[in-house]
């Protein structure tokens, strides 16, 4: 039995940075170091920091480089730190990283919704007929103040039309949910080739200013239930029928 869940994010970025297409919906990603870091943040201004086998946001901080004065800014929560020097910040991170391993990613600008922070949840599975499907879209609004989206860490599912009001709506809002289920669907095909024991991920996707789609992370045991908070009850009737077709709930080993 081939394995169905892979937990390093370096891995799996890895093999998705093999395919041309999704090379240009991946942002920046390297694994943590004093150089890389230092690099990163010359480059991109704003950068994430994560651990490479963390979940539900833990761990998940947002550094960057002071504008006004200079220094960084490094953000975890809602408690945020400044460093006059970098060498600082660097000491810092490196004592909270534990001597876990941690990428660092550029920072996307998230979209806002009245003030805070989404992105998106696109839940790709093996339908009855074995093919890929991008079967649930589902925004996440950020607590007020945070930077992170998940649920388990105080952020809201919604519905991606709603998040979406004064982005995009009509047929732009359309064309972009078919690009985000194409992207989805690519990401899926291109893990398989690696893992071939895989029947579902869900992909995390931030939006930037121009509406470029940016894949975070993608996980292989997303959470089916998030769905349930959408308006329409199908979506979450599909999904939970389609697992249950591939044996996603028999599993008590994972
Ligand atoms: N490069 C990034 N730019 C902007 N926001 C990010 C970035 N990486 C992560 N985030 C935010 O942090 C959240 C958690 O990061 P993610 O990589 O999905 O890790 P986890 O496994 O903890 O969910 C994302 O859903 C997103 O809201
Ligand atoms: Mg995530």
């Amino acid at each position: 039995m081939s394995i169905r869940r892979v937990k390093s994010k370096w891995a799996k970025t890895a093999v998705l940075l093999r395919s041309d297409y999704l090379r240009g919906h991946m942002p920046d990603t390297r694994l943590f170091s004093h150089a890389s870091l230092q690099a990163m943040l010359d480059q991109y201004g704003m950068v994430y920091v994560k651990p490479v086998n963390g979940t539900y946001g833990n761990g998940v901080m947002r550094v960057e480089k002071m504008l006004r004065k200079s220094g960084f800014r490094c953000q975890l929560g809602t408690s945020i730190r400044e460093y006059s020097t970098f060498d600082g910040l660097y000491t810092y991170l490196n004592w909270h990283a534990q001597r876990r391993m941690h990428i660092v990613q550029k920072g996307i600008h998230l979209l806002r919704h009245k003030g805070r922070r989404f992105d998106i949840r696109v839940m790709v599975q093996k339908n009855p007929r074995g093919a890929w499907e991008a079967t649930g879209t589902i925004g996440r609004l950020a607590f007020p103040g945070k930077i992170v989206t998940n649920y388990h860490s105080g952020g809201t599912p919604m519905a991606l039309e709603r998040l979406m009001e004064g982005h995009a709506s009509g047929m732009r809002l359309n064309m972009f949910q078919q690009q985000l289920n194409r992207l989805s669907v690519a990401v899926a095909t291109q893990l398989e080739a690696t893992y071939p024991g895989i029947k579902e991920i869900g992909v995390d996707i931030a939006i930037d200013a121009k509406l470029h789609p940016w894949i975070l992370e993608v996980n292989t045991l997303p959470d089916p239930y998030i769905f349930r908070k959408l308006p329409d009850k199908s979506v979450f009737r599909r999904i939970y029928r389609y697992a249950s077709l591939y044996g996603r709930f028999k599993r008590s080993k994972v």
